[in-house]
């Protein structure tokens, strides 16, 4: 999927996608931010702000700290009566020999506290991460806004995502993915 970056939105006009290179602590910054901007324009709240621009600024932070470079993608999402916000970020580094490891707290292999990735699981609704050995890192959020403009049936629910993926939330696979994926 081609990450095409599209300018920060014009006054009245809505965002889709934004681009973030991320190869210094200042791109980091800079991500950040955006995910924060990004997630007030999408009535999310303060709190909820908080925990995506935590979130983009963890998975920058790996990014830099482990592959030197990638880039982080952050778009508007919606589905039925719900909105929310999608942050990819990406990177063509070593790669994560054990996902399941690496995601449970307290594991680094840089001397770390080892929350990142865990905490970014359980901030986000929807968690994906695609790593392959020496080809790269690909971890996918989505976080959904609690407070609707268009309340409906299911607009607070992340639902559709557990059952299309089969994975009760939270919880790993029976075994790990050969492919070195993991949703949930
Ligand atoms: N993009 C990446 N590329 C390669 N390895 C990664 C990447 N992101 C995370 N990892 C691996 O997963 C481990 C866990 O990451 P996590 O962010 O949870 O903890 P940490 O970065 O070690 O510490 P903390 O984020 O708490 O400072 C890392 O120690 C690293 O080995
Ligand atoms: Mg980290």
């Amino acid at each position: 999927m081609p990450l095409n970056t599209k300018t920060w939105p014009a006054e009245g006009s809505r965002v889709e996608q934004v681009r973030i290179p991320v190869a210094s602590d200042r791109d980091i910054l800079r991500a950040r931010q955006r995910g924060r901007e990004l997630a007030s324009e999408a009535n999310f709240t303060t709190l909820e702000s908080t925990s995506i621009a935590t979130t983009v600024s963890e998975l920058a932070r790996n990014i830099l700290q482990y592959a030197g470079r990638g880039e982080i993608m952050l778009r508007s999402i919606q589905q039925e009566n719900r909105t929310g916000i999608m942050v990819v970020a990406r990177d063509d580094g070593p790669g994560i020999s054990d996902l399941k490891r690496a995601l449970k707290d307290g594991v680094s292999t840089s001397g770390g506290l080892g929350l990142g990735l865990p905490g970014v699981r359980r901030m986000m609704d929807e968690f994906e991460i695609v790593s392959r050995q020496n080809l790269g890192t690909t971890v996918i959020v989505k976080k959904w806004a609690r407070r609707c403009t268009t309340a409906g049936p299911g607009s607070t629910s992340n639902a559709s995502f557990e059952k299309r993926d089969g994975l009760p939330e939270g919880r790993f696979g029976a075994a790990p993915p050969a492919t070195g994926r993991v949703v949930g």
